[in-house]
């Protein structure tokens, strides 16, 4: 396959053109992400993040993400590596350094041919020939990932959620989702551009579970806490990343904007929220129990959060904020194993491996004891 795979960034057209066509041999992104070390592969998506860079001897290299359905690659190209423009009939070399082509190569499709290296311990992908592909062939949308979750089930769990709620803060939300276009947003919105969620639809399926555990804990302590406010646990979970919609864009894939690099997430959505409560008179003391949750909900400074959660209410949404990312991140981390590993590489950003255990060993040390 390896071999198969090399002729196509030497030889003719037709070679090219006969690669492409077997969409076999093509990979996806979480088939590459679970091949082992020194396998290659060929893979097609678009190109979500794209950087040059240079190294210690002056050379360029680049940094790339490529995107497809199933998920994100980050790789380095080069400059040992090849670039060929096959849009159209023929195939044309082109300058890294200089052709349009490349220069403006972020959120167009590409195809690449890889090897998977090992660098500090960990995958790391090169990619040896990029292609610049027939955009209209592979539409760069067709590769944005998106939630695992039909819109129309989580717009029915969003309307459910608000429905079950208080006024006044039942038609407060419905207002601003339904009335004001902030479901429009949200709908679509990722959660980050490549940690947790990070695709069409996943603010909206995130800020949904972080609601819905937050509501079960609400019902599990309202007992000792009566005095707990399930309306200000559940609007505060559902707008707890609202400033989200300012600091993500989707081009197709979610890039970052530039007032959510330079004021971030937690200081957008406090000052949307501000405005949408003032505006719809809702009662201010109201208002800032739930603006309370939406600049603390990180748990804590060193995460971002300006305050910490000062309330039942905000420590709730915390928590629950907090079980969902993790969540995420196992799920992610452990499906790329292969079924011979319980424990994944290590994860810089939650400082551990995770750990999948052999559910059939357990279910036979169970039956035993
Ligand atoms: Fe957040
Ligand atoms: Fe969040």
């Amino acid at each position: 396959m390896e071999r198969r795979q090399e002729t196509v960034g030497q030889e003719n057209p037709a070679d090219v053109k006969k690669a492409q066509n077997k969409e076999r041999k093509r990979s996806s992104v979480l088939e590459v992400r679970q091949l082992p070390r020194d396998a290659s592969f060929f893979l097609v998506g678009v190109a979500s993040r794209f950087v040059q860079r240079k190294d210690k001897n002056g050379n360029p290299f680049w940094d790339i993400s490529i995107m497809d359905e199933t998920g994100q690659l980050d790789g380095k190209i080069w400059s040992s590596s090849e670039w060929w423009d096959i849009e159209g009939d023929g195939r044309t070399r082109l300058n890294a350094l200089t052709d349009e082509k490349v220069l403006k190569l972020e959120g167009n499709s590409v195809g690449v041919q890889g090897k998977v290296v090992e660098f500090r311990d960990q995958n790391q992908y090169n990619f040896s020939v990029v292609y610049y592909v027939d955009q209209e062939k592979y539409p760069p949308h067709d590769f944005v990932r998106r939630s695992p979750i039909p819109l129309v089930e989580m717009e029915e769990d969003l309307r459910g959620l608000i429905a079950g709620l208080r006024e006044p803060v039942r038609g407060f939300l419905n207002r601003i989702f339904f009335e004001l276009g902030i479901w429009e947003e949200f709908r679509i919105c990722p959660a980050a551009v490549s940690m947790h969620h990070a695709y069409v639809g996943g603010l909206l399926e995130h800020s949904l579970f972080v609601a819905k555990s937050a509501r079960l804990m609400v019902r599990q302590y309202e007992a000792l806490y009566p005095e707990l406010k399930e309306e200000v646990v559940v609007a505060g979970a559902l707008l707890h990343d609202l400033g989200k919609l300012e600091t993500y864009r989707l081009s197709p894939a979610p890039q970052m904007t530039l007032p959510g690099t330079v004021v971030d997430h937690i200081v957008l959505g406090y000052r949307r929220f501000m405005n949408l409560a003032e505006q719809e008179e809702l009662d201010p003391g109201l208002a800032l129990e739930i603006g309370h949750i939406l600049v603390s909900h990180h748990g804590s400074r060193e995460f971002g959060s300006p305050t910490l959660p000062a309330t039942p209410e905000a420590m709730i949404v915390a928590a629950s904020d907090d079980l969902d990312f993790k969540l995420f991140f196992w799920k992610d981390q452990t499906s790329l194993l292969e079924a011979e590993r319980s424990i994944s590489d290590y994860n810089p950003i939650l400082q551990r491996r995770f750990w999948r255990p052999d559910r059939t060993v357990s279910d036979e040390a169970r039956t035993i004891s």
